[in-house]
């Protein structure tokens, strides 16, 4: 192994002060991947799931306090508070260097050490950055092998170059013959991002993008102020190719906040015939400028990790044969077969379950078997329809960038941007209803501007500027398109309007056809939706709500303008006055409509 000095010194920092008792870098083998699954298995920490049903997979059940992103816990210690700005929790680096020392200081005793080099991006291409993650947990070694390109190839690649050094612990150290638990973790739990030194430190959980720090630490916190500083950038999108039936392909990417269906997006079965959806990413985007001007993203990542729950034959076919083999499954419930199973996964029950707290569980059970944030983890590779060149170190070409949040109402089915400017406008105004809302009320709105709002590394208005940067510094003709789309209207019986999943391809025929240039909008105050009967709704049956998924009445609109007006305070000065002007340009439009 080829092995830096800088990287070297690191690790035996690192072992000085968390004090394992073994130290493994890790080669990436299938070998090593079985061995440590082996591990975890006769340790009783996990199962293997039955080899004929599913092969290679295993099984695993995280602490009942330890199954999701801490928002509450991250932290992002810039140098100057302002530089986090106000939607991230903030600390002097200095004082959370001192409490990360003292928590870390022999951490990892009775443990072994294991340093994972990891590829976030196809190994050596110009899009993509390494890291270096240390941890205690076996589990994650297993995880970050599916998520990331990982082992010897990237220290071959990596040289005697840069990486982020990320440090993670489940803080669980085995002192005075304490004994291990199946996927331990603490009480206490920090995941803390230093932006200007490029470093992750994660303590105490052992849960998904807590603990694998390729993926919301480094691919979105970090990397999105590195790619402010470099001029590029990290979203929380994802990216598919979409190929007309005449056989034109053109690439998008979109940003939805968490629980929106983004990977049945990544993954579609369309259902107007001819055409074609093929993933290269269904969670984050890296976007460079080409020789030719143009923005080109790659997927860092190398697998998926999918809320399972809903997951089903009917919603996503793609990603339950994405997880068929290799994967890893984590707070779901087993069959008496040996095989998983989630709320949503068949219409009939099985008779007889385990459930994710190891309690035996039938149809009659008062509690759902899964838990709501169980997790696949599962091998881009393997998907089906994984488009031929997600791997191209180049990049694929965008065409457009598509927002999309959750909107019982307000928010029409599909708009597109009247210019770059605009469209920054229209990523600022993303909101979830974080409840389903009632018939015809709207539910309580979190804003999550870009879908970035758990992930900007850095402050959220500066990072509106970074968008606005790129839309000044480039050429408009090549820069993608911009649409927000809202695939969750309902009637007043609180009903969907819209069909989603596979249908949602009418919309993108639409956006295709905008993108080729087609005269078929019509202008409305918020921005361009279809022009009448161009939609393509054949063989739906809307019951003539066809109008009622572009309505926006003045009043609900101004209100709406009234929102965000309230909504861009908490920025101060680091908010754009080209959003404000944005704002006006929109409440004049409403009031003339
Ligand atoms: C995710 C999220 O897990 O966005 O991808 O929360
Ligand atoms: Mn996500």
């Amino acid at each position: 192994m080829t092995i830096s000095k800088k990287l070297q010194n690191w690790v035996d920092e690192v072992a000085k002060l968390c004090k394992p008792d073994n130290i493994h870098w890790c080669d990436g083998s299938q070998e090593e991947f079985d061995k440590l699954a082996n591990i975890l298995i006769e340790k009783g920490s996990g199962k293997k799931l039955n080899e004929k049903k599913r092969p290679n997979s295993y099984y695993f059940v995280s602490d009942p306090t330890d199954v999701a992103r801490v928002e509450d816990r991250t932290y992002i210690c810039s140098k100057n508070k302002e530089d986090a700005g106000p939607t991230n929790n903030w600390m002097e680096p200095a004082e959370m260097k001192k409490k990360l020392n003292e928590l870390f200081d022999g951490c990892m005793k009775g443990r072994t050490m294991y340093v994972i080099p990891y590829s976030m991006g196809p190994l050596g291409s110009k899009i993509a950055h390494i890291g270096v993650e240390i941890t205690d947990s076996p589990y994650v070694v297993l995880n970050m092998r599916i998520m990331t390109r990982i082992g010897e190839k990237v220290l071959e690649v990596l040289g005697d170059g840069e990486f982020v050094p990320c440090l993670h612990s489940v803080g669980y150290p085995l002192t005075d013959g304490k004994k291990d638990i199946p996927l331990p973790c603490s009480d206490t739990k920090y995941i803390v991002h230093f932006p200007e030194e490029r470093s992750i430190w994660s303590y105490g959980s052992g849960y998904g993008g807590n603990a694998r720090l390729g993926k919301k630490c480094f691919a979105l916190r970090i990397a999105s102020s590195m790619a402010r500083e470099e001029g590029w950038m990290a979203e929380h999108m994802l990216i598919v190719g979409i190929t007309s039936p005449e056989g034109v392909k053109k690439y998008i990417a979109a940003a939805f906040p968490s629980a929106c269906g983004k990977t049945n997006l990544a993954m579609l079965t369309p259902t107007l015939p001819g055409w074609k959806v093929e993933t290269v990413g269904d969670d984050i985007a890296w976007m460079k400028f080409g020789d030719d001007g143009r923005l080109y993203a790659i997927n860092p990542e190398y697998g998926f990790f999918g809320v399972a729950p809903g997951t089903s034959f009917h919603t996503n076919g793609n990603a339950m044969k994405s997880m068929e083999k290799n994967s890893i499954f984590t707070n779901v419930a087993l069959t008496d077969d040996g095989d998983v199973w989630w709320e949503g996964m068949t219409e009939e029950k099985p008779k007889h379950l385990v459930d994710w707290h190891g309690k035996e569980w039938t149809p009659d059970s008062a509690t759902p078997s899964s838990h709501p944030n169980s997790r696949f983890t599962a091998p881009a590779s393997q998907c089906p329809v994984i488009d031929k060149d997600w791997e191209n170190p180049k990049g694929v070409p965008i065409s457009a960038i598509l927002f999309g949040g959750r909107r019982a109402s307000i928010v029409p089915l599909v708009t597109e941007a009247l210019d770059w400017q605009h469209g920054t406008f229209l990523g600022t105004s993303v909101s979830s209803e974080m409840t389903a809302a009632d018939a015809g009320t709207v539910g309580k709105v979190r804003h999550d501007p870009f879908a970035m709002l758990p992930f900007c590394g850095y402050n959220m208005g500066d990072y509106f500027n970074h968008w606005l940067d790129i839309g000044k510094k480039s050429d408009a003709s090549k820069l993608p398109k911009i649409f927000y789309v809202n695939w969750f209207r309902k009637d007043e019986n609180g009903k969907f309007v819209w069909p989603g999943y596979g249908d949602n391809i009418r919309v993108l025929k639409w956006v295709f056809e905008r993108l080729e240039g087609k005269d078929v909008f019509e202008e409305r105050p918020f921005g361009r939706v279809p022009k009448k009967g161009v939609l393509d709704f054949s063989g739906l049956n809307m019951n003539g709500n066809e109008e009622k998924l572009f309505e926006i009445s003045k009043e609900e609109g101004l209100a709406e303008v009234n929102e965000m007006k309230e909504y861009y305070k908490i920025f101060g000065d680091r908010l754009p006055e080209e959003m404000n002007e944005e704002l006006s340009k929109l409440e004049e439009r409403y009031k003339n409509s």
